[in-house]
């Protein structure tokens, strides 16, 4: 019988080699839709960015609290995760109107991308009953906006102009 069993670890590696194609898949169509994407006159609109800014700035601590709280599931938990959710998916959808690192569709939009894969599938564990995956992929959206807030940061970005510029 245990003979049979997959190791533990096979999981994990099959996961990572999902994730890797993903990635992969998502750079190879990047790069392929890239030269139908004009470029050239396009300038991010202010909006873009203030939407942006609205929408991340309540979703750290309100993704923090949904995650580090001990009790899962109750009403405050579906309110405040749809909430979050919405918020998530908003700042996604409202980065492709941002392009100023590159003047057009740029690597960072891949977290974008994954973020609006993440969440519906994050969604669909929970609701069929699968916790720890609903759990754990949860996380890994909350760390890209941990992430994509560092990147922000950068020199040269707009952020780093705002504080220290
Ligand atoms: C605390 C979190 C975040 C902060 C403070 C932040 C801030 C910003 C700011 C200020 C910009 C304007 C462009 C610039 O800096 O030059 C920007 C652009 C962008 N953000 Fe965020 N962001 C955060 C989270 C996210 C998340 C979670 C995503 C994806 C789901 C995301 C995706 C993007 C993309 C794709 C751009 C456009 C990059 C480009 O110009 O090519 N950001 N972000």
């Amino acid at each position: 019988m245990t003979a049979l069993a997959a190791p533990a670890h096979t999981g994990h590696i099959r996961r990572i080699a999902a994730t890797a194609l993903l990635v992969l898949a998502v750079i190879v169509l990047a790069l392929l839709v890239r030269p139908f994407i004009g470029t050239s006159d396009y300038r991010t609109p202010a909006w873009a960015i203030w939407v942006h800014l609205a929408t991340v700035i309540p979703a750290l601590p309100l993704g923090a609290w949904l995650l580090w709280r001990r009790r899962k599931g109750d009403a405050a938990h579906r309110i405040g995760g749809r909430v979050w959710v919405l918020l998530m998916i908003v700042t996604a959808i409202d980065s492709f109107w941002i392009r100023t690192i590159t003047g057009g569709i740029g690597p960072t939009h891949l977290f974008s991308l994954v973020t609006l894969v993440q969440i519906p599938r994050a969604i669909l564990f929970a609701k069929s009953g699968q916790i720890e995956r609903h759990r754990r992929t949860m996380r890994g959206v909350y760390f890209g906006l941990i992430a994509a807030g560092f990147f922000a940061m950068a020199p040269g970005r707009t952020l780093w102009a705002l504080i220290f510029g």
